[in-house]
């Protein structure tokens, strides 16, 4: 068999460049600060993509940034309002922006007919979600919301094992991981600050938590949650020993748990932590009827694991247990990052559909938004998604 034909079993193993001849897809980007980074990073090595407007609130953030990327000829604004009211032939938006800035230009973004890839969380509340959902709905635009971890083929594995009806019908999901110590504080304080961050660790790294398992059982519709937050070390100056006076802006949750009633008869017991006195809340489990699957936490909680799945089940009346390995990572060209903004624009380009889209997102954003309510108020919440 010659080279070439072998080569054809590669081929779908690689995410696209961007075609050339197809057209260029003009970008912009909304909030130049840390994320954006990974965003600009992976759009230059896209031949179809051209970013012609960036916007940051900080006067001369925005030309700092594409400065810094040797991007030429961008145009830079005060705010995501002016860019998509001077720039009439944007066809895509990265929202990079900080949480509590994420409903606002995406609502404004698919107003004015751009597609859009939104940063995760969703937004802070379940009305700020559905108020987005309305705006695309409206638009016909793609709005897709940014968990890379979604791309892996280790993570989709967790969903093929459930498919495959190894594990029976599944009655319980546990949500693991969190970290020790990892407030994330590298670039300053918008995550902890609630006018920028809104929600803490239960929506930042939760997010992640949430989605690994609701993607894999087919995310079931929520139902009630009691959940409970807390601030202890965000709150601590001793904390931060560079930057004591952190904790006195410190305004979100910084652990959180919560007991969640799903559809379809199952049960969510979750748990997230940017900072407590333990290793880790342990790992992520799915049990069902006919077999358990154990999904290993790790040291830095992103979303994302690094040691192989472990299947219990009943065989001729012994309990066994065996690994399914892991695939090896992505190399860098083709990384997690990358496929979720390629997967994007290709999107864009043949008018596709989100990869990660707002039908299923809205449920993870309403347990969010149910156990910061249920923690305010100390008691069981229903929780109830409007029709968009
Ligand atoms: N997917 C990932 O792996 C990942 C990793 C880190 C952060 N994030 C998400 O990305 C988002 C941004 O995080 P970050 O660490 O880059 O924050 P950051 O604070 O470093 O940057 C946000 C920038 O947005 C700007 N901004 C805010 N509102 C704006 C507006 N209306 N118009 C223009 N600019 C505006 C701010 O001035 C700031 O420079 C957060 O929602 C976070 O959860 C995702």
């Amino acid at each position: 068999m010659s080279d070439s034909i072998l080569d054809n079993f590669t081929k779908d193993l690689t995410v696209s460049k961007g075609e050339v001849g197809k057209r260029k897809i003009k970008v912009g980007i909304i909030g130049t600060g840390w994320i954006a980074q990974a965003h600009i990073h992976e759009y230059l090595k896209m031949d179809d993509v051209e970013i012609v407007a960036g916007a940051d609130l900080v006067p001369g953030k925005a030309e700092e940034f594409f400065r810094t990327y040797g991007v030429e000829g961008v145009r830079c604004y005060p705010s995501h309002k002016e860019m998509i009211d001077s720039e009439k032939d944007l066809d895509a938006v990265s929202i990079c922006t900080y949480n509590t800035q994420h409903a606002g230009p995406a609502i404004y973004a698919l107003e004015h007919g751009i597609n859009v890839m939104l940063e995760k969380p969703f937004t802070v509340t379940l009305d700020e979600a559905i108020q987005v959902m309305k705006a695309e709905k409206k638009s016909g635009k793609i709005l897709t919301i940014g968990f890379q971890p979604r791309m892996s083929e280790n993570m989709q594995m967790i969903q093929k094992i459930v498919d495959s009806g190894e594990l029976g019908k599944v009655y319980y999901l546990q949500a693991g991981g969190g970290r020790r110590r990892g407030i994330p504080t590298p670039y300053g304080t918008t995550f902890i600050q609630k006018d920028t961050g809104g929600v803490g660790a239960v929506g930042d790294i939760g997010a992640y938590s949430l989605d690994m398992l609701l993607k894999a059982v087919g995310y079931p519709k929520p139902l009630t949650v009691t959940g409970y937050t807390s601030d202890y070390f965000g709150k601590d100056p001793a904390y931060y020993p560079n930057h004591p006076e952190y904790a006195s802006v410190f305004g979100v949750d910084d652990f959180a748990a919560a007991f969640v009633r799903l559809e379809g008869g199952i049960v969510l017991d979750f748990r997230i932590s940017w900072a407590m006195n333990m290793d880790t809340c342990g790992d992520a489990l799915i049990l069902g009827t006919k077999g358990g699957l154990r999904i290993p936490s790790t040291d830095c909680w992103n979303g994302e694991f690094n040691k192989p799945l472990t299947v219990y089940k009943q065989v001729a009346g012994r309990s066994v247990s065996y690994q399914v390995p892991l695939l090896p990572p992505p190399n860098a060209e083709d990384g997690l990052f990358y496929r979720k903004l390629r997967s994007f624009i290709d999107a864009v380009q043949i008018g596709g559909k989100a990869t990660v889209p707002s039908s299923e997102i809205v449920y993870n954003q309403a347990i969010i938004d149910g156990i910061c309510r249920s923690a305010a108020c100390g008691k069981e919440v229903e929780i109830t998604i409007p029709e968009i």
